[in-house]
């Protein structure tokens, strides 16, 4: 099978392996985990902040940071497919306090001036403004990319309207990769950021909060009361070194396969996706019968992910060799051939 549900399908290569065997390790809660502090110092320096923080999962940082930088009983702008609004089983809501003021952007990217329309002031009744959200890369808007000058204006805003800005950068190497962009200069706009060396960076486990030092201790008792406190932790870290080490200039090789697949898909049905626009390395194929198309695809040996009844999704990563890439196209190109003209109309219309 060409798994291409998602980059978090990747297994650790045979160097993080042997990272893992080897990796010198202490309890992390008492902060003696020569290999977690390791890869907190240098997950630091890659985003050009002063402290990091490991934690578990991606969904455990943005949570923290929404602990952190948002207060309980005030709104989050954030846009409309984020991860932190569909996927964290409203953890905002339920552990962070918050409710989420959603904006919808084109290609799950926010316009600067969208965010300052969401944004409300602290005026008690109304509920106030206390975060505004940007996901790198925007995983439902197809692996968007907020470009530095984009980034920049929104920037802008939040600082005018005194609302600190937060970054879910799950993928953010994967936007400095696509456009030869220094992930600092990401971080250098926000006042905290989380990346995952557990995506297409290959590594089995590891998000990383980012930003200030009072903010990281903050998180890291944070960390704690959520129970993310990890003991040996070095074991997994090990494999996070490796991951920023080596795994990081490949990426390239994924925003590739990515558009060999959108190319082929556009070639067959013009309209389902334009592979100019395939930045990173996450292909969306829209207004198709996603079921259809999925359960074709796994009858030929390719996983895909249906998103909603009309989206289908193909994420390229490590364990996607080129190979693999060529003959996922072929069999796409073969699968949207095959499928009736006009398609599937939406449940209940
Ligand atoms: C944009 C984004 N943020 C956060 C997460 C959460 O990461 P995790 O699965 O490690 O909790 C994901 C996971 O796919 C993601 O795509």
């Amino acid at each position: 099978m060409i798994d291409l549900r998602s980059d978090t399908v990747t297994r650790p290569t045979p160097p993080m392996r042997r990272a893992m065997a080897e990796a010198d390790v202490g309890d992390d809660v008492y902060g003696e985990d020569p290999t977690v502090i390791r890869l907190e110092e240098e997950a630091a320096a890659r985003l050009g902040r002063p402290a990091a923080l490991l934690c578990p999962s991606g969904t455990m940082c943005n949570q923290l940071w929404l602990r952190v930088l948002a207060r309980p009983g005030t709104e989050v702008v954030v846009e409309a497919d984020a991860h932190l609004v569909n996927y964290e089983g409203g953890a905002g809501a339920l552990l962070g306090g918050v409710q989420f003021r959603t904006v919808t952007g084109e290609r799950g990217l926010l316009a600067p001036g969208d965010v300052a329309a969401a944004i409300r002031p602290d005026r008690f009744p109304i509920t106030p403004t206390s975060l505004v959200c940007i996901e790198q890369t925007a995983n439902r808007g197809g692996g968007s990319v907020y470009e530095l000058d984009r980034l920049e204006a929104i920037r802008k805003v939040t600082a005018n309207a005194g609302v600190p800005l937060y970054c879910d950068g799950a993928r953010v190497f994967n936007a400095a990769v696509a456009t030869g962009t220094d992930p600092a200069a990401y971080a250098a706009l926000v006042d905290g950021l989380m990346f995952c060396v557990s995506k297409a960076l290959g590594a089995p486990v590891g998000s990383l909060m980012v930003g200030e030092a009072d903010a990281i201790a903050e998180a890291r008792v944070w960390r704690s009361r959520y129970g993310g406190a990890m003991r040996q932790a070095g074991v997994v870290a090990a494999a996070g070194l490796v991951a920023l080490e080596q795994m990081v200039e490949r990426l390239a090789e994924d925003h590739a396969h990515a558009h060999l697949l959108a190319s082929a898909a556009a070639e067959v049905r013009a309209g389902i996706v334009d592979a100019d626009r395939v930045e990173t390395n996450i292909v969306m194929l829209e207004g198709v019968d996603a079921a259809a198309v999925v359960a074709a695809l796994r009858q030929e040996g390719v996983l895909a992910g249906a998103m909603d009844p009309r989206t289908v999704r193909m994420v390229t990563h490590p364990d996607v060799s080129g190979d693999d890439a060529e003959r996922a196209a072929a069999v796409l190109t073969r699968v949207l051939a095959a499928l009736p003209a006009s398609p599937a109309p939406p449940p209940g219309g």
